[in-house]
């Protein structure tokens, strides 16, 4: 963190559904940073619409009790807006696509920086985290996994 900021830097986590993946994300980081000390402020969003204030899928939530111990039950979803883009420092999509609709509704002269989650966690800039929403329970602690990771070596860049 740099020190001269007020503020605590701000993440926004952003996948599809706001149901899978940043929701895990967003639990993640900010497992890292109370882990690290570290303050932060976290949230996440989807580019789509479906599942606005439902909460994370039942298999995120049980990945995220059995890996990290953390109730992400009380999570609801919701829509990324314009808005997100001057709150937020930077705004991490989850996957390539969802990074490209973020390009394209990113407002002139909004400050946030965009970028792939897996950008931050070399050797693997540059991928995607694979939606796991119609797959089984494996490709959640695939998710976990990576996202864990990923917001780990995130925080020291923050
Ligand atoms: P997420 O997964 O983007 O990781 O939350 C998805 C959840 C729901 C849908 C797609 C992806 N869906 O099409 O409903």
């Amino acid at each position: 963190m740099k020190f001269d900021e007020q503020r605590p830097p701000s993440v926004l986590m952003v996948c599809l559904g706001n149901i899978c993946r940043s929701p895990l994300a967003e639990a993640a980081l900010r497992l890292a940073a109370e882990r690290e000390g570290v303050d932060i402020i976290v949230d996440s969003a989807g580019t789509g619409n479906w599942h606005i204030d439902h909460p994370p899928d039942p298999r995120a939530q049980a990945v995220a009790l059995t890996f990290g111990g953390l109730d992400i039950g009380n999570l609801r979803a919701r829509q990324v807006n314009v808005q997100d883009f001057d709150r937020f420092d930077h705004i991490v999509a989850l996957d390539a696509s969802n990074l490209r609709d973020l390009r394209v509704m990113q407002p002139a002269g909004s400050k946030a920086k965009l970028s792939l989650l897996l950008d931050h966690l070399p050797p693997f800039e540059g991928q995607s985290v694979a939606d796991p929403y119609y797959g089984d329970e494996a490709g959640f602690e695939v998710c976990w996994r990576q996202v864990s990771a990923a917001a780990q070596s995130l925080l020291r860049v923050l």
